[in-house]
């Protein structure tokens, strides 16, 4: 098989077959442990640099997994292809009704393995305590202000109290450690930053702030609007005392620093440089749809039908195979930074991020 490597059309490999058992690896030797479900492209927020006003044009619901298929699926990855972490992400995935009990047949599995949630926080108020009790080790809640007018205007919905009470939801439930994932504006994001990690040290939330990528819906992202992590890292140091973690960092995308008072270190908040100083040689993970189609990254331009395989009666075995080829073909990086880059027609709130 030949495919077009990403960002660099020239280049043709030509793929060997991918391997028949052992982990899911990849061309150059990286193994997918964690795997990125999302169970939905709806979303309850139109966030400005994800989606337009009017939302995008939704996956018909019979395009989309069936509890029992997904299942299916997260059982084949668990118990055949090495997955040990399940993350579960969207569009949102809290309007998804059957997400505790996805959470709960997952955390069934043997072995089981470590499940944890990406939410805009919607709901969760509610649903904190079952998602604990099915089975959620951790969470991830997105949120790029804590200034309530700031937040309707990215979000394009007045909702910052539910997201507060989502959080505060996660904590009393022990979803230990609460993150929250950031997104910065490009005009008053670095404020933001400096008053999201104020109020992440005084509620006990572990701050991460992701460079935005070239995945929103309407392809308008520019570089030079786009929040850099060396920003974000140059503004937090003129209010905090940063040192950098010493925990090793593996394949976690997040450069963590250490925050200090005088007192010692008081938190610590994580920054994610997707486009500046990309992680791709660290990568684990693969990717699943809603609608069934698995992605080697979340800029791949091609992907396996995993449904059509499920709907035409395949076995394990064959749903198996395709799924590694799948991982095998994945590229060495997502090429974002070459200057013939083009980002995947699937956006973010389409893969899960
Ligand atoms: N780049 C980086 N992160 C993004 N998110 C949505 N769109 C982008 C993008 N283009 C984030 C959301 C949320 C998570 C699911 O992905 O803010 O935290
Ligand atoms: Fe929804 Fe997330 Fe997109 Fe915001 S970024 S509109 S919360 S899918």
């Amino acid at each position: 098989m030949t495919v077009v490597a990403l960002g660099v059309p020239t280049v043709h490999r030509t793929l060997s077959p991918a391997p028949v058992d052992g982990p899911l690896i990849d061309t150059f030797g990286r193994v997918a442990t964690d795997l990125r479900v999302s169970l939905t492209d709806l979303c309850n927020l139109r966030c400005t640099y994800c989606m337009p006003a009017e939302g995008l044009d939704w996956l018909p619901g019979d395009q989309k997994l069936s509890p029992e298929e997904l299942i299916r699926l997260l059982r084949i990855a668990v118990t055949r292809l090495g997955i040990t972490g399940v993350r579960f992400t969207g569009g949102e995935p809290l309007v998804v009704a059957h997400l505790e009990e996805v959470v709960a047949a997952t955390a069934d599995l043997d072995p089981r393995p470590e499940i944890t949630l990406t939410t805009n926080g919607i709901g969760l108020a509610g649903r904190a305590d079952a998602l604990k009790r099915a089975g959620l080790d951790r969470i991830n809640v997105s949120l790029d202000t804590v200034d309530g007018e700031r937040f309707a205007a990215i979000t394009r919905r007045d909702r910052l109290a539910d997201v507060l009470a989502g959080l505060r939801a996660a904590r009393s439930a022990g979803l230990h450690q609460v993150k929250v994932n950031a997104v910065l504006d490009p005009v008053t994001g670095l404020d933001d930053a400096v008053a999201l990690l104020r109020f992440c040290l005084g509620e006990g939330y572990q701050l991460r702030i992701i460079e935005q990528m070239p995945l929103d819906a309407g392809h308008s992202w520019r570089r030079d609007r786009a929040v850099s992590a060396d920003a974000v890292l140059a503004t937090l140091r003129q209010h905090f005392t940063l040192t950098p973690d010493p925990a090793p960092r593996g394949s976690a995308p997040a450069q963590l620093w250490q925050v200090h008072d005088g007192a010692g270190v008081t938190g610590r908040v994580g920054i994610i440089a997707s486009v500046s100083h990309a992680f791709c040689a660290a990568c684990d993970r693969s990717r699943l749809t809603a609608d069934g189609q698995v992605r080697n990254c979340l800029f791949a331009r091609e992907e396996t039908d995993l449904r059509a395989l499920l709907r035409s009666g395949a076995d394990d075995d064959t749903i198996e195979a395709a799924w590694r080829a799948a991982m095998w073909s994945k590229a060495a990086g997502h090429g974002i930074n070459d200057p013939d880059f083009v980002q995947p027609d699937r956006p973010m709130s389409a893969i899960g991020g």
